[in-house]
């Protein structure tokens, strides 16, 4: 990479102005010295196929792609990432030398690595795990886990059929669960995995109950606007190790940042301090 040359990067959502990563990157680009800038894309779904075949031409490194347009960007890349093919959505976007793009998905790893973050000992091993829905972020969550060594990974979605679906795609180490039995099927589980809205700002509380849900197990929430969500909270007070989805946005964007500027990032308080900041 050439010190002279200024590197673009963005996320492209819609819409993206709640989004915090241009926060993390531009910590980043600030922290190492770089030429470059990391910008809010916001593109509508119509749009989305001129939007990216744009990003060589208007000369983007690459870029973040969020809701809603995880899975429709996979479709429109040259190349992808097996673990991005196998969560059948993108999170990343690479504009290779000669223009081609090509396709990865980080939420998985930085997903995993946040819970490590938070407890060192954690592995996917020591027991079942019971994820609560099925849209997009449970796809990256299943497959993070079952790569990880899951034994078994308990599915339960309000809308069943969707749960349905992943667990066909995905392997008989995942099981449906009814919705109306999520509560029950706590039992024997050593982590629990909110991937559902609920809890997030402006949507109700998630409804379950967390009384039979071993005392050890680590209970993880994707939300993080608010940071502590009313899962997290009743967790904490039951003694679980609770953690929130912030971990999981920092650690996602370091392979995405490497990629793109060349360095591997360092996840400081600083950074913690200005992500912060904006809450
Ligand atoms: P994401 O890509 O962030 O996963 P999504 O694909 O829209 O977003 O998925 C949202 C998840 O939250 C789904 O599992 C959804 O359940 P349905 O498949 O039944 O829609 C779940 N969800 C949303 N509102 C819910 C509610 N009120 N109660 C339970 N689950 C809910």
């Amino acid at each position: 990479m050439s010190e002279s040359r200024f590197i673009l990067a963005g996320v492209m959502g819609w819409p993206v102005a709640h989004s915090r990563s241009p926060v993390i990157h531009k910590h980043w680009i600030a922290q190492y010295g770089l030429q470059g800038t990391y910008v809010q894309l916001p593109v509508q779904p119509e749009r989305l196929g001129d939007a990216i075949r744009g990003l060589p031409a208007l000369g983007f490194a690459g870029c973040n792609v969020t809701v809603p347009h995880k899975v429709e960007a996979l479709a429109l890349m040259d190349d992808v990432h097996p673990v991005a093919r196998r969560m059948a959505a993108i999170n990343t976007i690479v504009v290779r030398e000669d223009g081609s793009l090509y396709g990865m998905n980080n939420d998985g790893a930085g997903w995993v690595q946040s819970l490590r973050d938070a407890d060192p000992a954690w592995r996917a091993q020591a027991g079942p795990a019971l994820v609560l829905g099925a849209g997009g972020a449970a796809r990256a969550i299943v497959v993070a886990l079952l790569d990880e060594g899951a034994p078994e990974v308990r599915l339960t979605n309000r809308t069943r059929e969707k749960a349905e679906a992943l667990a066909q795609e995905l392997g008989p180490q995942v099981k449906v669960v009814d919705w109306k039995d999520r509560n029950q099927a706590m039992a024997g589980v050593s982590l629990l995995v909110n991937t559902t809205t609920q809890g997030m700002q402006g949507h109700p509380a998630l409804d379950v109950v967390l009384d039979d849900l071993p005392v050890g197990a680590l209970v993880s929430d994707l939300v993080y606007i608010p940071q502590e969500t009313p899962l997290l909270a009743t967790a904490r007070q039951r003694g679980h190790r609770a953690v929130g989805g912030l971990g999981m946005l920092i650690n996602q964007a370091r392979p995405a940042f490497h990629a793109w500027f060349g360095v591997m990032p360092e996840v400081t308080p600083a950074l913690r301090a200005a992500l912060q900041a904006t809450f």
